[in-house]
């Protein structure tokens, strides 16, 4: 079975972090989540990952899903590699990928072309390779007239050598049986005194077994970040790529400034997208929304016409033709069914809030179930909390909640209900009626004149 082998043991000290280098996020996802990602979606699910500097912290990432081993000591890739030794003779009948855990650019179209390249040709090794205008830095590969004799360092070059543009991208596919036997072979007699597992070429190539080069057309696979300011052109590029598949998909964006999107939100045909925008995870958005400006969406799902203006929303579900915002949180597990209004300054956190509904301004629903063309008034809130536990609140279809009501949860509201502006609600109130809770408003004539009198003397 094909397999891969993903190196992720590297520090980055440039980056000035305690953490390793995969696990820097690329459009909110660890390098190390986009390599894996190419990996799964070629087909290859037997992972082994090679962890090195603060490895707890690649195994936590992980989460027990794949096979992770430890080098303990950074003597170069060809060492990395041999970590992994005896995950590659668990099952030697297949091919392995070498992959570079922060090159998050690598992709399925280039990791299978190359395998299909790898086993026509019968190689041993095959390298995947791209062309550089500045190969600065890379291992050059050296071609000859019938394949390629082997990868030579940039500290290793001569002036000839680092004329050569075709660089070493550092995915390899490899026979696993010759794999594990070169890796066996490997020295560090070079410049940096490291195993290189580059040198794998020149050895199958002296034992007369095939090596080969795969060029990909697309130089990107060899992208990384040493500092922080290469991770934010990783960023910028992934960015706009996301941007530019979803406008040739037919979204609209008149200005990208501060727009973010993760790569796996849908979005449907004529939306438009508003500046200060991020939209997160894995978001669907259907047709002809309208989503921002200044609006952040993570893992919702949001049907046609639905229009946020301003807007967090987390885990929700949001159905067509709602309405959104200003200033409006919306907190996980919440569902906001079809036509349905909400405005300035409301909250809702875990709650259903049906269909035709209005809460236009100034509220708290949280735990609660609301029904169909109610009316929320401003300031209405839901008491969901009694500093213990939560409970919740019930508002049947056709209420008018008025403002500044506080239900206090658990409680139930039946069909049609009204309720007095100013009313706190502590128990249930049956269909069609009026919970009304109020004192007798008094009037204190000249109150006002009687206080200046007797606090100022005038
Ligand atoms: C390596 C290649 C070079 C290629 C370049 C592509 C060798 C000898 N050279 O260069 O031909 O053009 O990648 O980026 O292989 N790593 C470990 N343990 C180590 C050393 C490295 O896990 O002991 C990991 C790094 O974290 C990184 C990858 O291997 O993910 C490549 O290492 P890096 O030092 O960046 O590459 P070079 O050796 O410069
Ligand atoms: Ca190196």
């Amino acid at each position: 079975m094909n397999k891969a082998v993903i190196l992720a043991g590297g520090q980055g000290k440039r980056m000035k972090a305690e953490m390793p280098k995969p696990l820097f996020k690329v459009l909110g996802e660890p390098m190390l989540r986009w390599v894996i990602s190419a990996c799964e979606a070629a087909g290859l699910a037997d992972i082994c990952v090679v962890k090195g500097f603060k490895g707890e912290m690649i195994d936590e990432y992980l989460g027990g899903k794949y096979t992770t081993v430890l080098q303990a000591e950074r003597l170069g890739t060809g060492h990395a590699v041999q970590q992994a030794i005896p995950f590659l003779e668990k099952d030697k009948s297949g091919n392995t990928l070498v992959l570079c855990g922060d090159a998050p650019f690598i992709d399925e179209e280039t990791i299978r072309s190359s395998l299909e390249m790898h086993e026509k040709q019968n190689n041993a090794v095959t390298v995947i390779t791209a062309e550089l205008d500045e190969p600065f830095g890379y291992g050059r590969i050296i071609r000859t007239e019938n394949g390629i004799s082997g990868i030579v360092e940039q500290k290793d070059a001569t002036d000839e050598q680092k004329a050569i543009k075709e660089v070493n991208s550092g995915a390899y596919w490899f026979r696993t049986a010759d794999l594990v036997e070169l890796l066996g072979k490997l020295d560090n007699n070079n410049a940096q005194g490291e195993y290189y597992l580059t040198d794998t070429i020149s050895i199958a190539i002296s034992e007369g077994k095939n090596a080969g080069a795969y060029k990909s057309d697309n130089a990107d696979i060899i992208k990384g970040a040493n500092d922080r300011k290469d991770l934010l052109e990783l960023n910028n590029y992934a960015r706009m790529a996301v941007i530019e598949k979803h406008l040739a998909n037919g979204v609209e964006f008149t200005c990208t400034d501060g727009v973010v999107i993760e790569r796996g939100v849908t979005i449907g045909v004529g939306t438009e997208i508003l500046p200060n925008t991020i939209i997160r995870k894995n978001t669907t958005i259907g047709v002809n929304c309208k989503i921002g400006p200044n609006t952040v969406v993570e893992n919702c799902k949001l049907g046609d016409d639905v229009n946020l203006h301003t807007v967090q929303a987390y885990e929700a579900e949001i159905e067509s033709g709602v309405k959104i915002g200003p200033y409006v949180h919306i907190r996980p597990d919440s569902v906001i069914k079809s036509g349905t209004k909400i405005g300035d300054f409301v909250e809702i956190k875990n709650s259903v809030i049906g269909e035709k509904t209005a809460i236009a301004h100034l509220a708290y629903v949280g735990d609660s179930d609301i029904g169909k063309r109610v009316n929320i008034g401003c300031g209405t809130v839901t008491v969901n909390y009694d500093g213990i536990e939560k409970s919740r609140c019930v508002i049947g279809d056709n209420c008018f909640v008025g403002c500044n009501t506080n239900l206090i949860a658990p409680v139930k509201l039946g069909k049609a209900v009204y309720t007095a502006a100013g009313t706190t609600v502590t128990r249930d109130v049956p269909d069609y009626a009026l919970a009304i809770d109020r004192g007798v408003m008094k009037i204190n004539e000249g109150y006002t004149l009687r206080k200046l009198k007797t606090k100022l003397g005038k």
